[in-house]
């Protein structure tokens, strides 16, 4: 590449406004790249609020899908997103995102799969394989180990080299090895002392040299401060691309030689391949009657839905006639989260529209208000009436708006207070409870509810299918794929300091959801692969047969031993020996989804290969089976397991960690401390929050951003999308926040970090 021709394809490496690739002056098709991942978040450019997008197919969220185990379907709900990105000219879904869910208490965990990687690698492949069969293009995110909302900009997260690899990191490396997605999206926070999107070891040696990576990787909305220093790590493409100020940085760092031409010529030429495979102007259109994506956002919605209680076979209902219903929740029913993945959908039936269309005498009262936690005693006294005269009760409730949602973390795991006191009021008499939430919460009152359905954040046809699976027109068969622990301080990394420090030490190592509670011998409230059904189902006859090297075939029957058809999920587990270092129990190494009829048996045959019986060899850089006698065993969920056998695995005799050291010492950037800035050092890396505390200037700025954003979104400051706003201007770097500003000259900025420098 001459002078001229490099300088010509430097935009390409950022974006063309909030949601476009750069067209370099006309030479290139732009690509649209649009929120993901439970349905399209199409906007305009120059349009302010988050939720103001086109119209769109409201799919559940990914913790929902994740319960659903079903690969199938995960690819029939990314393949319909794909063909409805067709529609809308869209050449990029910003998703499927895998990050584990470290603690239950992580505001976007409705967006993320799972705290197992293999069920969460599984369920991301069906989703990007379903979008990308159309030649719409993914967005594999957050990569990596950006698992809390809570100085989600700032925090460097200090992960060891084998727990990285084993656990935050596998699901990502599945899916770029069996999918392939078009891009991954490089998250905000920090790893082991490097900004994400600076560093090399997860962008280069890992991501590319390792697994072959060979897209394109875009940094998160305003993840990227320095374009050089960027794609001198590993980064092809910095979204958004608002003002020119980081390209004119780049060219004067290519001028002084901080990076070369042949740094930059393999992000140029990625970028390049990216728009020619998924420029709208190069693929065919389908039509919309192609396809029913209401009805697999229904089809979704029924699937993930997690039956948890049910005595005396109190559900589904036998009859139809007058019902209760407490609860606001079941008018204002909550499908989807808050933030960058909130679909603007049609309008849809709520929970008692849906059973009165059932059939079904509704007597209604809210109970609760869904838009503040006070108590409010007429609701509840009102309630409280309905109980009590024969018929049978549904409470709807569940975690709101207010607890969870991008940008901010839960403080509890309880529900909202009004909630609590409403329960605690309606007594201990037969009541169903049909729960809503993206993340598992304190149900201390269970023992109150004769059933519990959840139906997570079951998307646009949530209603439906709630009443569908209550009255039995459908069968439950969704399956938990994160552990509800009993209370808060049994969670693996509770006593975590995010809310006072950016420097966040993976203590717990390898031992994330069930891997903790297992190992530690610590009893949930519903353990992980936990789900109940209206039929029952018997496992039998376990045969394990070895093939090459460590190749075993695990089979097994299952049968309906039940009186109605349904579908189970069979989960093989793979017990680790015990080998004198840190190894969880018990790992999910397979599972599969089997649809019965009464009385009908099928056989089930899962492969594991080395990775089941394998761990991260720091000294060899690579996964190696660890020798020693295994247990498998199989059965419906991570604390019920029938079927047993041993087998032995060949490979290397660790008698220590095969991480050479204790899993405690976190590598990385050794004297980075993101908590003790000295003045001097401050720079727009630093958020406007700490900066404010320093300079007169950025403390005006960010009361006035404030300002701005209360009165642009004019909605209660509790308000999802108004927390998420504020929290970007408190949290965000003060390049993000300048750059995103919409006009304000960049000058200020550098004011900013100039005054917090000469403070004492
Ligand atoms: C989120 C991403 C999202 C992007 C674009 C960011 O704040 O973290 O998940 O895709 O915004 O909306």
């Amino acid at each position: 590449m001459d002078d001229k021709n490099l300088e010509k394809k430097l935009p390409l490496l950022s974006g063309k406004g909030m949601w476009h690739t750069n067209d370099c002056d006309g030479a290139y098709p732009q690509l649209h790249l649009s929120d993901g991942p439970h349905g399209l978040r199409r906007q305009e450019e120059n349009v302010r609020s988050n939720n103001d997008s086109y119209e769109s197919t409201c799919y559940p969220t990914a913790s929902c899908l994740a319960a659903t185990w079903d690969r199938e379907l995960l690819k029939k709900v990314g393949d319909s997103i794909g063909k409805e990105a067709i529609d809308a000219d869209v050449s990029v879904v910003l998703g499927p995102g895998v990050n584990i869910k470290r603690s239950p208490l992580c505001g976007r965990n409705f967006e993320y799969y799972s705290e197992d990687p293999y069920l969460a690698g599984e369920m991301g492949t069906s989703f990007i394989k379903g979008v990308e069969q159309n030649g719409v293009g993914t967005s594999l995110k957050h990569f990596a180990a950006n698992n809390q909302e809570t100085r989600r900009m700032t925090s460097n997260s200090r992960v060891d080299e084998r727990t990285l690899r084993e656990i935050y990191l596998s699901a990502f490396e599945s899916c770029v090895k069996n999918a392939s997605p078009a891009t991954v999206m490089v998250s905000y926070n920090y790893l082991n002392g490097y900004k994400a999107t600076e560093n090399r070891h997860l962008l280069k040696d890992i991501l590319r040299d390792d697994w072959g990576y060979e897209g394109v990787t875009v940094s998160d909305w305003g993840a990227c401060i320095d374009l050089a220093k960027s794609v001198k790590a590993g980064l092809d493409l910095e979204m958004p691309g608002l003002g020119k100020v980081h390209l004119e940085k780049l060219k004067k760092d290519i001028e002084a030689g901080v990076i070369t031409e042949d740094e930059i010529s393999p992000a140029i030429s990625r970028m390049e391949k990216l728009i020619e495979k998924y420029a709208v102007e190069n693929r065919k259109k389908t039509g919309k009657a192609e396809f029913d994506p209401h009805k697999t956002a229904l089809e979704a919605a029924l699937s993930g839905a997690v039956l948890l209680k049910n005595d005396d076979g109190t559900l589904p209902l036998k009859k139809r006639g007058k019902i209760n219903v407490i609860g606001e929740l079941a008018r204002t029913v909550r499908f989807q989260g808050g933030g960058s993945s909130h679909i603007n959908t049609r309008p849809q039936p709520n929970i008692i529209d849906e059973l009165k269309e059932a059939g079904f005498e509704v007597n209604f009262a809210p109970g609760y208000r869904v838009d503040t936690q006070a108590v409010d005693e007429a609701l509840i006294a009102e309630a409280v009436t309905l109980i009590g005269n024969g018929r049978p009760t549904i409470f709807c409730g569940g975690l709101t708006d207010l607890a969870e949602g991008e940008g901010y973390d839960r403080k509890s795991l309880d529900l909202p207070e009004n909630q609590l006191k409403l329960i605690e009021r309606m007594g201990g008499k037969d009541v169903i409870f049909l729960s809503f939430g993206g993340s598992p919460f304190a149900v201390p009152f269970l023992n109150k509810m004769k059933a519990m359905l959840h139906m997570y954040l079951g998307g646009e046809a949530v209603a439906k299918a709630a009443v569908m699976l209550l009255t039995g027109e459908a069968n439950p068969c969704g399956k938990l794929a994160e552990t509800w622990p009993v209370k808060l301080s049994d969670t693996p990394s509770c006593n975590s300091n995010k809310e006072t420090s950016n420097e966040i030490y993976y203590k717990e190592g390898l031992l994330v959801g069930y891997r903790h509670y297992d190992t530690r011998d610590i009893k949930p409230l519903f353990p992980f692969g936990y789900g109940l059904s209206y039929t029952t189902f018997e496992y039998s006859e376990l045969l394990l047969t070895a093939g090459n090297g460590n190749n075993r075939k695990v089979s097994f029957k299952v049968r309906n031993a039940g009186k109605i058809p349904g579908a189970e999920i069979a989960q093989v587990y793979v017990e680790n020996p015990d080998d004198g270092f840190i190894r969880a129990k018990r790992e999910l190494r397979g599972f599969e989804k089997v649809f019965l009829n009464p009385g009908e048996e099928k056989t089930i045959e899962i492969m594991l290969d080395d990775r089941a019986f394998s761990v991260f060899d720091t000294g060899l850089g690579r996964f190696n089976v660890a020798s020693g006698h295994y247990r498998i065993c199989v059965g419906p969920s991570s604390r019920e397991l029938p079927l047993r056998g041993m087998i032995p695995a060949e490979g290397k005799n660790y008698k220590t960690d095969p991480s050479g050291t204790d899993l405690n010492v976190f590598i990385g950037k050794e004297d980075s401390d993101l908590d003790h800035v000295k003045p001097g050092e401050y720079s727009v890396y630093n958020s406007l929050g700490e900066l404010s505390k320093k300079s007169l200037l950025g403390k005006i700025m960010m009361k006035l951003a404030i300002r701005i954003v209360y009165m642009v979104l004019k909605k209660p400051h509790d308000d999802p999308e108004v927390m998420m706003a504020v929290e970007t201007i408190k949290d965000g770097p003060l390049d993000c926040v300048i750059q995103q500003s919409g006009g304000i000259p960049y000058g200020i900025a550098t004011a900013i970090v100039r005054q917090a420098n000469r403070k004492k």
